[in-house]
């Protein structure tokens, strides 16, 4: 019996990989004029690494692939990219040559959730922290970043939405307020709720059981609770959004669904047909605990991540086209077991002038490779008979004129060269 794929994953097939190699190079292309470097940390990582004690948040508690390896080391897959970069950057002791420390990354993440349209169980994140600096310019300019790059892959109605969980002193004010505010109605919270509303009741906020809770829906916001510093670095961020006329607004209820953030937090989304609540396409925050939470030294870091399946949705149901499939420059129709031969060699000829070039191996008559090429769209056919292989010669004809000339065997390659107006 054949095997199927896991729940949630998904093959991408050879007729859309380009799609995705498309949307890569957009990503690369983007970070560089933002002069960031890439950084490439392993799919699995200590557990640890991503289950600590300050993390609550169901994407670690319930949904991480955790094993243990063969040597009876716990070990997780990332659910999520910023925890791993965090961990290679204080391994390898990053902040010791740079202050500012930026990077990307493109892979993989692993959530065990309940699988839809834009969501799955291996899901790829393109994603950009910046580390090592405490200043509303820099978490500004991942917020801008962010916003430039949808904006980039053509996306109509990019917005940003924000808000501050304010420091730590905030944040504890907007806890006690939380706890004060749903204690009168713990027996009509979910379990999971219950037992949030003393370790972490942010995250109440976030319940996936019942958001529409009325005691939910009116629970106090964190903009009322930050202390004048989260106030003030809250205020100059939105200046600099301001003075790049970024389109944005204040979310007042946006906590985000992790637990290490602080400070600024912030989602992007775009109109997108037929989306709905799915038109987050990335989001991110500040995060000043992380580092020294994995051992390094106390200092803050901003970044945010984007699904890349999202975005491809995203641009096919906006009829957004990033690149074309590569057409083929010549396909060579070769007839006789002596002339393969010949066709083995042109091809090979024609390959080392990066001339894009196939033949046929499965379809002995002229019918059915003629129609394998122009199923691949072949610009130029090589059709090289019992006939023509005696006088040294090929026919080559243009699919889109339909000229066909006679050329010499040993002027294939200056010929398509021309033609194709390669050098
Ligand atoms: P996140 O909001 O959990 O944040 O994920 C970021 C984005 O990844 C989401 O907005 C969504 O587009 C995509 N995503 C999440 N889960 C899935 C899924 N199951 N299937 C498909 N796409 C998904 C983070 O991961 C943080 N690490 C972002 C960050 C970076 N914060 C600071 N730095």
């Amino acid at each position: 019996m054949a095997i199927n794929k896991v729940k949630g994953t998904y093959d991408v097939l050879p007729t859309e990989s380009y799609l995705w190699k498309a949307l890569e190079d957009k990503i690369r292309s983007t970070l560089k004029v933002y002069n960031i470097k890439e950084i490439r940390t392993p799919i699995m990582e200590y557990s640890e690494v991503f289950h600590r004690q300050s993390e609550l948040s169901d994407m670690v508690t319930k949904e991480t692939y955790d094993f243990d390896d063969r040597g009876d080391r716990k070990l997780t897959l990332r659910p999520e990219g910023t925890a791993g970069v965090i961990r290679a950057y204080v391994e390898n002791k990053l902040y010791a040559t740079q202050e500012l420390e930026k990077v990307y990354y493109i892979g993989p993440n692993f959530r065990y959730e309940r699988p839809q349209k834009g969501r799955y169980r291996q899901f790829y994140q393109f994603g950009v922290e910046a580390i090592g600096a405490v200043d509303p310019a820099l978490d500004a300019e991942m917020i801008i970043l962010a916003y430039d790059f949808i904006k980039r892959l053509g996306l109509k109605g990019v917005r940003v939405r924000i808000n501050s969980l304010g420091d730590d002193e905030s944040r504890k004010f907007y806890q006690q307020a939380l706890i004060d505010h749903f204690t009168p109605h713990e027996s009509t919270l979910c379990e999971d709720c219950k037992a949030r509303l003393s370790k972490n009741p942010l995250r109440i906020l976030d319940c996936k059981v019942d958001q529409k809770h009325p005691a939910i829906k009116e629970a106090p916001i964190p903009q009322d609770f930050l202390n004048e510093f989260s106030k003030t670095y809250f205020q100059e961020v939105l200046e600099h959004l301001n003075a790049s006329k970024i389109d944005y607004e204040i979310a007042h209820k946006l906590v985000r669904g992790l637990d290490y953030y602080s400070h600024t937090v912030f989602e992007i989304e775009a109109d997108i047909e037929g989306f709905g609540a799915q038109n987050v396409l990335g989001g991110g925050g500040r995060y000043q605990k992380l580092v020294s939470e994995l051992g390094g030294p106390d200092l803050g870091g901003i970044g945010f991540a984007c699904g890349m399946e999202r975005l491809l949705l995203a641009l096919e149901a906006e009829n957004v086209q990033l690149a074309k499939d590569t057409d083929l420059d010549a396909f060579v129709i070769a007839f006789g077991n002596e002339v393969k031969t010949t066709a083995t060699k042109i091809l090979y000829e024609l390959r080392k002038a990066d001339i894009i070039a196939d033949m046929n191996y499965t379809q002995k008559a002229f019918k059915g490779q003629l129609k394998q090429a122009l199923r691949l769209n072949a610009k130029f056919l090589i059709i090289l008979g019992e006939e023509e292989f005696k006088r040294g010669v090929v026919g080559i004809k243009n699919t889109k004129t339909e000229v066909q000339e006679e050329v010499l065997i040993s002027k294939i390659k200056k010929y398509l060269l021309e033609k194709l107006e390669k050098k």
